[in-house]
């Protein structure tokens, strides 16, 4: 956070230095993780699939019925001057159901929402190279993960535990099969054919998962979205997490055991050059 403190944030209609910016105690996002938020990459000053982005945001806030008036170029205006044209950077939005005058879990009645967004570099991840090791653990979120909610608080714990065993991710199971990871998306391949677990209530509709998926099929990647297993998955030749911040990473190690030869597999580097070359083209 330190290379954060001076940048410029923007706050309910002002911009201002991060160290300045400040929401009150009773704000609701505070109280209650009253909110939604999304994750922008930009590269070289351009935001990556921002219709995409802002679609989901709508959907989240429709979801937690919140109601907030701008459309795309008003993003965009308030957006834009928070990014560097020379770097890759993202963009951090949360919009919260803003501060009441007392706490009550009910809706205050006419909410002024808490609209925050700040910028940070995107460090290229080391384990692109390398591939990371992730654990399977039990998915222990609420049932509207395609809500994308500042409410973090189960993957918080997921994610700690798997860093605590020396691992970069958790992924997460459900009733014997597997949904995604703490804050990712989730790829394998089985049979020879890539597969991610189809768009339920479960998952967050990753855009970097539609990316990939877009990407495959015009690639003619034999492609399916369908329920895996934990069973299958723990058999997989390949899996790859996916997100905006990290992009594709190979997992390499599947619960201390090797997945396929226990390094980067030939369909994640195939699919990470089509991807490289799809951000460059856009
Ligand atoms: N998280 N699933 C979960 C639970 C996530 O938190 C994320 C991303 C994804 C991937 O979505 P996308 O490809 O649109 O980034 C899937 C962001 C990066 C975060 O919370 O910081």
């Amino acid at each position: 956070m330190n290379d954060l403190v001076d940048s410029k944030v923007y706050l309910n209609g002002e911009y201002l230095p991060l160290s300045e910016a400040k929401v009150s105690v009773l704000d609701r996002g505070f109280l209650f993780g009253d909110g939604v938020y999304e994750v922008i990459p930009a590269y070289f000053g351009r935001l990556f699939r921002m219709q995409d982005h802002l679609d989901r945001l709508q959907d989240s806030l429709t979801k937690i019925r919140l109601q907030l008036p701008y459309d795309f170029e008003q993003w965009m205006e308030i957006l834009s001057p928070l990014l560097d044209k020379s770097k890759n950077q993202s963009i951090y939005l949360q919009i919260t159901r803003g501060v009441a005058a007392k706490r009550d879990h009910a809706f205050p009645k006419n909410p002024i929402p808490t609209v925050f967004a700040m910028c940070s570099d995107i460090k290229p991840f080391a384990g692109v190279e390398a591939g990371v090791k992730a654990l399977t653990m039990e998915d222990s979120r609420w049932e509207m993960c395609n809500v994308k909610a500042t409410t973090l608080l189960a993957n918080v714990l997921l994610r700690q535990q798997a860093v605590e065993q020396g691992c970069a991710e958790a992924i997460l199971h459900r009733n014997g099969y597997v949904t995604e990871g703490a804050a990712s998306n989730l790829f394998a391949v089985i049979d020879g054919i890539l597969m991610t677990p189809e768009k339920t209530a479960e998952i967050l509709p990753g855009i970097t998962r539609k990316v990939i998926i877009e990407l495959a099929q015009a690639n003619d990647f034999e492609l399916s979205e369908e329920i895996i297993s934990l069973e299958a998955l723990q058999a997989a030749s390949e899996i790859w997490i996916t997100s905006s911040t990290r992009e594709i990473i190979p997992v390499i190690e599947l619960d201390k055991k090797p997945v396929g030869d226990g390094i980067p597999g030939p369909v994640f580097n195939t699919m990470n050059k089509l991807f490289q070359q799809y951000k460059q083209s856009v």
